[in-house]
């Protein structure tokens, strides 16, 4: 049964949610789903902007016919070609023959690799500014190669003031009912699982994404429509949302917190780790956070790591290295183009401690990292010794937060 929803006069939400994958690109965690998000203008001419993910496809097709109620599709604007908004697109083309296909010329190149179908005749190649009207409506198209991937654009209407802005601004985490950003508590119950999802996908990307940000300043936005997540139309919002992007894009952090990321076999490093956040807290220091990287997905480490300003890494040695799952953090976080922060290395191994040198070595590949020369060697256990060295690491990190 269709279930569509109104988002304007003529404009309308025909996306669904999917509550049942459990890795979104089989490799990220969604306990609270996902979104994909698809909208439809009913003008003199019909316009839909980007299809769904083949999980949600039923429904899709049944909001599409039904809105359509036996009128033509005329264009279809593709501004991402990932499969998580494509897949469908094929059977849409099947569907609706007549339906020309709006997009740059990537996306051309890449419905040629998903798809094998002649659509000679049935695309619109669109450049940077080029404009499409329907009737009412006119849409122009903003290039914004690799915020996700070569070919993706935005695409901003102008009567309503919409950015439709492809994968920026979107996010994890499934829509239930509310599909407007102002109806759910999206700074406390969403802001995370946002955090994660730019993070983790468009995070390696933050030259593009600061790119795309200073193209969407000479736009005059009142609604963002991303393929995930809500649709923001509260001008405060979009400024607050927009405001994190500039901060996520540049690799400054949003909090001046510490997080200690730590790694342990028997409980030794933990045990490490825990007592400096200890005296960490009894210098006053507030928020500290702490992860076993064994235990918590990484995903969600890299998103506290672009969070937070100050960042612990303590870990055992293993195999003569940086134990695995500390050594994939780290491998990520660099891979994400991490910049700016402030760390501290702890290390554990009982008879050849190789670990801190090899994270030192792995943080100061990447862009502006500090590390603090108060580092620990814990040989097995800490020892009772080891206690002042310890205080004054705990000084060093409270020092540097005050610091800001
Ligand atoms: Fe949501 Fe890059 O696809």
């Amino acid at each position: 049964m269709h279930e569509e929803r109104k988002i304007t006069e003529d404009l309308y939400w025909i996306g669904s949610s999917d509550r049942r994958l459990t890795k979104f690109e089989n490799c990220f965690p969604i306990p609270s789903g996902v979104s994909y998000n698809s909208y439809l203008f009913l003008d003199q001419k019909t316009v839909l902007l980007d299809t769904v993910d083949q999980s949600v496809s039923r429904v899709f097709f049944e909001n599409l016919e039904y809105l359509l109620d036996g009128h033509k599709l005329d264009y279809v604007i593709v501004n991402h070609m990932e499969p998580d908004h494509a897949a469908t697109l094929g059977e849409l083309v099947l569907r609706y023959p007549e339906v020309t296909i709006v997009g740059n010329a990537k996306t051309f190149q890449l419905i040629r690799q998903y798809f094998e179908l002649n659509l000679q005749g049935h695309l619109l190649e669109v450049k940077e500014g080029d404009t499409l009207c329907s009737g009412h409506h006119t849409f122009s198209f903003v290039m914004a190669a690799m915020v996700h991937w070569p070919e993706v654009m935005v695409t901003y209407e102008a009567m309503d003031k919409i950015l439709f802005s492809a994968d920026a601004f979107g996010t994890f985490g499934a829509l239930s009912g509310n599909i407007f950003a102002d109806e759910i508590n999206f700074e406390a119950e969403w802001l995370d699982e946002a955090r994660r999802y730019y993070a983790n996908i468009v995070g390696k990307y933050g030259i593009q994404v600061q790119t795309l940000l200073n193209k969407a300043a000479g736009l005059d936005i009142e609604m963002l429509c991303p393929l995930h997540g809500p649709v923001f139309r509260v001008r405060k919002k979009i400024e607050w949302y927009i405001d994190k992007y500039s901060r996520w894009a540049t690799y400054r952090p949003e909090d001046i917190e510490a997080v200690i990321f730590y790694s342990s076999v028997y409980g030794n490093t933990e045990n490490a780790a825990g007592l400096l956040a200890g005296m960490m807290a009894d210098l006053k220091v507030k928020h500290i956070k702490m992860y076993d990287v064994s235990v918590t997905d990484v995903s969600y480490l890299v998103s506290e790591a672009f969070r937070a300003s100050h960042l612990i890494f303590a870990s055992t040695t293993y195999n003569g290295g940086i134990f695995p799952a500390m050594e994939t953090l780290l491998l990520d976080l660099k891979a994400h183009n991490l910049q700016n922060r402030t760390v501290a290395v702890i290390e554990n191994g009982s008879w050849a401690p190789t670990a801190g040198k090899k994270i030192t070595e792995m943080l100061t590949g990447m862009k502006n990292i500090t590390v603090l020369p108060e580092s620990i060697t814990v040989k097995s256990s800490l020892q009772e010794s080891q206690r002042e060295a310890m205080q004054k690491l705990a000084e060093a990190v409270a020092k540097s937060l005050d610091e800001g």
